[in-house]
């Protein structure tokens, strides 16, 4: 058996780094049973990359297809053109993507053009939101899948709703929380100024909220109001970076580089909440039970504010400052855990694959 796993984005890292572990275990076990990483290089900075590699203990990959940045057709068709001539020389029985990023979309529609079956590891998540491109990503990934690994009920049911057939649809938990539930005795805290304050750790990176520095100095106002006496941490992502070199007066927050996942996860774990626009971040509170404040007006993950942490506050400023001041005074509602978010995933994951190829 011969399995392709594609990763090219950080979020990715953490959802292939369990099913990899599963793999090694499997083989170690006499299973004959292969498999190939390509890391499309979506993201390449050291801070987006190796240190998830080095963090998460996931091996090199057999290939680099060096993607880079640019426009989303240029690094879609970058990554397609790598992907294709790989599976053509290593060609695999199926080939296993994971989320919603440009990697996911590229990889997906080349090796069903190639006759391989291709299996989506979160797939069915909605937003409802065609502004966003994860979510193109996740539609057009979902349209050509063979089979489906979902991270909810709802998941599936919107996979079923949009013509699935349910046999394919496999409601497996969530590789993100595999990752977590591993890690958790490895967090570690980074160095920052207020580490000895009780704080709110603050990310965000989607085109929306941060590309536009008017925008995103208006937004960040509104939450350091908010906060009032209590610290933001702000791990920035290069994005976001590129738009707060262009604000002049920066608010009061403790800028910090981007940070590898034992001491992000640290920082989420310990905060009093977390405000942002992440996907996984709304997983990763709801598990943890750390208060989360999403600013965006949908999600694809709407588990995580019907039974967990998560509270979506959309685009409206004057709301946000009354949510995080809520936040920093330390109430806020009592999440539960979703169903099968307990570490075993990947197990699930690869126990199906093996008999879908056997
Ligand atoms: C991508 C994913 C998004 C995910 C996010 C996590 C898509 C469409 N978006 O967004 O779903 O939540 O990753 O980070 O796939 N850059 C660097 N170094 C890098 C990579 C990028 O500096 O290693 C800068 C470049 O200026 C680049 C910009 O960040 O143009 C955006 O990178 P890109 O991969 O296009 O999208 P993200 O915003 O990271």
């Amino acid at each position: 058996m011969k399995l392709t796993l594609i990763a090219g984005a950080r979020p990715n890292f953490m959802k292939i780094a369990p099913i990899i572990r599963e793999l090694e275990k499997r083989k170690e076990e006499g299973l004959d049973i292969n498999y190939r990483l390509v890391h499309t290089g979506q993201h390449y900075d050291p801070a987006l990359s190796a240190s998830f590699f080095s963090d998460l203990g996931i091996p090199e990959p057999g290939i680099n297809l060096e993607a880079g940045s640019g426009s989303h057709a240029e690094q879609t068709a970058q990554i397609m053109l790598g992907i294709e001539k790989d599976l053509l020389n290593h060609t695999p029985d199926i080939l296993v993507v994971v989320g919603d990023v440009n990697s996911t979309l590229a990889c997906s529609i080349v090796a069903k053009k190639l006759g391989i079956l291709v299996a989506h590891v979160e797939g069915g998540i909605r937003s409802g939101d065609l502004g966003m491109p994860e979510e193109i990503n996740r539609k057009v990934t979902d349209s050509i899948s063979d089979f489906f690994f979902t991270t909810t009920t709802s998941a599936g049911e919107n996979l079923v709703a949009e013509g699935v057939d349910p046999s394919k649809i496999f409601l497996v938990g969530n590789t993100m929380i595999d990752t977590l539930v591993f890690q958790q005795e490895h967090f570690n805290a980074p160095e920052f100024r207020n580490a000895k304050r009780d704080f709110l750790l603050l990310t965000l990176h989607r085109p929306t909220n941060v590309d536009d520095p008017m925008k995103l100095e208006k937004l960040l106002n509104e939450i350091v109001r908010g906060a009032g006496e209590v610290p933001l941490v702000f791990p920035v992502h290069p994005r976001t970076k590129k738009s707060l070199d262009r604000i002049k007066d920066l608010p009061d927050i403790e800028f910090l580089n981007p940070l590898g996942y034992n001491q992000f996860l640290y920082l989420v774990k310990n905060s009093l909440g977390v405000v942002t626009d992440s996907g996984g971040i709304q997983e990763e509170t709801t598990y943890l039970g750390v208060p989360c404040l999403t600013l965006r007006s949908t999600t694809e993950r709407p588990e995580t504010v019907e039974i967990g942490t998560n509270v979506l506050v959309g685009q409206e400023w004057d709301r946000v400052q009354e949510y995080v001041r809520t936040m920093a005074k330390g109430n806020w509602k009592q999440g539960r855990i979703p169903k099968h978010w307990d570490g075993k995933t990947a197990e699930r994951v690869i126990e199906k694959i093996v008999s879908i190829l056997k």
